[in-house]
């Protein structure tokens, strides 16, 4: 079982952080791979169409604008997502929804309409037979080396964090589904604190990630930390963390919902305990993100977050095309907020290094097009875009 790294040892910080990373690097099961396998020239085996879980499940509403380029790039990437066929909520779904007295109600009408469809995919999954799978938002933006490098590295990070040393890491590349409840592989960031009373330099400390059960791990595929999210390159340099490393840490304050990894057992518990479709007020909790952030954070779900995160949502894709009449019309969350101007400037989404927010991997139908991405961007990792 994962102990706190402050009880195990006198080593500082540093020396740790340097022993769990050559830890990983030199781990037996991982004899066939080398330093060289954390530079780019990587011999891993890149993960299979599901990440390693058991289905990539997408909560989408019907006639989602967004659908069509979600499963072009889908294509491109090689992933096997499964769409289940949304409700129409009614009136009455969302009545039944709200507490007896609905003027006590926290959650807006669009939340609880969120919520439910969250639910209907849990039950597809539960129903499914599926031991693992990934709940993902249908806005989501992934990088093209995700299944390539990204996701291999992650469940090495994962499986040294499960602490069980003869794990079947074919059969549970994510270590053993008894290990954990959820994981955050796309989220807003987790930066061990309420964002809205600030967050990393000034706000955190590295005591703060030693005392948090974690594993540091290479990855060549992270942007530079002035391309990061400005959040997320401020957590990252109070924690003292190196350039293009990546973290997996119990979750301390994990914000959106938009890819979450779980086990059979947590959806039911989600379902029936954590966030049941029958809203209580006095939890005073507005949304579904927030009680699946209040079951990690305060129990009984064990948690863990990639940070950075392997997954984020897009801005709409008319932001580049109209940037000021869009701008005037959204009202964004403080994360995203900080995030614009960036996005503008990069044309990617927040923390994703060569993505699909430009469209440049999208292929309408093309299937000649789609066999070309597949191989060259998919395949190869290569960022066919402009001077890159
Ligand atoms: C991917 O691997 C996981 C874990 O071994 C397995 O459950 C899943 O069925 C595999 N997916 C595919 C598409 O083969």
């Amino acid at each position: 079982m994962l102990a706190p790294r402050n009880a195990r040892s006198p080593l500082t910080y540093a020396g740790l952080a340097l022993a769990i990373i050559i830890f990983i690097y030199y781990r037996p099961w991982s004899a066939a791979t080398s330093i060289s396998t954390f530079t780019g020239k990587s011999s891993i085996t890149p993960a299979n169409a599901t990440l390693g879980f058991g289905g990539l499940y997408v909560v989408s509403g019907p006639g989602s604008p967004r659908r069509q380029h979600l499963e072009e790039a889908a294509a491109v990437t090689e992933l096997q997502l499964r769409i289940p066929t949304q409700a129409t909520w009614t009136d009455e779904d969302v009545r039944n929804f709200r507490p007896a007295n609905e003027a006590e109600t926290r959650v807006l009408t669009g939340s609880v309409k969120a919520w439910l469809s969250h639910h209907l995919v849990l039950r597809e999954f539960l129903e499914s037979g599926d031991e693992t799978a990934v709940i993902f938002e249908d806005d989501i933006d992934w990088d093209i080396r995700l299944r390539t490098q990204q996701i291999p590295l992650a469940q090495q990070a994962a499986q040294a964090l499960s602490g069980a040393p003869d794990l079947d890491t074919k059969q549970y590349p994510w270590g053993l589904p008894t290990g954990w409840d959820l994981f955050y592989v796309g989220h807003c960031g987790d930066y061990f604190g309420d964002v809205e009373k600030g967050t990393g330099v000034g706000y955190s400390h590295p005591d703060q990630l030693a005392n948090t059960p974690h594993v540091l791990y290479k990855d060549p595929t992270m942007l530079p930390r002035t391309d990061l999210h400005p959040f997320t390159a401020s957590i990252l340099t109070a924690f003292n963390i190196p350039d293009q490393t990546r973290l997996v840490h119990q979750s301390k304050w994990p914000l959106c919902t938009f890819g979450y990894a779980i086990t059979r057992r947590t959806a039911e518990r989600i379902l029936n305990e954590i966030a049941p479709a029958h809203e209580d007020p006095s939890r005073n909790i507005i949304a579904y993100d927030a009680a699946i952030l209040s079951g990690c954070r305060d129990g009984p779900l064990k948690c863990y977050t990639v940070t950075p995160e392997l997954f984020h949502h897009m801005e709409g894709e008319s932001l580049i095309a109209d940037m000021e009449a869009t701008e005037r019309q959204i009202f964004r969350p403080p994360v995203d907020a900080a995030g614009l101007e960036q996005v503008k400037y990069r044309k990617e989404t927040s923390n994703i290094a060569c993505g699909f927010f430009d469209g440049s991997f999208y292929y309408n139908g093309d299937q000649d097009r789609l066999a070309y991405l597949r191989e060259e961007v998919g395949r190869k990792g290569k960022c066919l875009k402009g001077s890159r």
